[in-house]
């Protein structure tokens, strides 16, 4: 394993009760603080799509958001946001999944992607996998392939990752 990974892991501030009682956050901020790690953890990413063809990069509001756009300049690539609904000024389709407690929908604008084109999803963290579904669905509607989906932390007890209809998920760390 590269020992980039193991640093940036490092940098990551594990908080819990956070939002609520029993849920350990992960928290990125503090990474973002370290440009060291910053700049491995976009690297890695970079490393791993450069030479596939992507031509669009789509993060995942919020956190997606923040190491989205950086691969996308590197690579060369598109950047499209996915976003929570009402954000988005025009034309949209949408995606409900199921949070914790309730739903929430996920939007992109119709236009950003064409038919055909090849795309990465990113995101901070993959836990149930509703959300990353949820993007899967919005960009395979438009018919664009789903390459890859791609987050810098996987929590594997919960599973996520057999919600995704068998699309690849690549991810730098993995945590309890
Ligand atoms: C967190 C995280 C992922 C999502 C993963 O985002 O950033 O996007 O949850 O959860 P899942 O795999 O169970 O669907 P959150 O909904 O807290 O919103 P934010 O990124 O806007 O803060
Ligand atoms: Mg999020």
């Amino acid at each position: 394993q590269d020992d980039r990974i193991e640093r940036i892991a490092s940098t990551i501030r594990v908080i819990p009760n956070f939002p609520k009682p029993g849920i350990i956050f992960q928290d990125i901020t503090t990474m973002l603080l370290d440009p060291k790690a910053f700049k491995d953890t976009i690297d890695l990413f970079v490393e791993r799509y450069s030479e596939k063809g992507i031509s669009v990069v789509a993060g995942i509001e919020a956190r997606g958001f923040i190491f989205g756009p950086p691969i996308a300049l590197a690579i060369g690539a598109k950047f499209v946001p996915l976003r929570k609904p009402g954000k988005l000024p025009g034309e949209v389709i949408s995606e409900e999944y199921s949070l914790e407690y309730g739903t929430d929908k996920m939007e992109m604008h119709v236009g950003a992607v064409e038919a055909g084109e090849r795309a990465v999803i990113i995101d901070d963290l993959i836990a149930t996998g509703g959300t990353l579904c949820a993007a899967i669905k919005l960009l395979e509607r438009v018919e664009a392939e789903v390459v890859e989906c791609a987050c810098v932390i996987e929590l594997p007890e919960l599973k996520g990752r057999e919600r995704l209809g068998g699309k690849p998920l690549f991810v730098l760390i993995k945590s309890a």
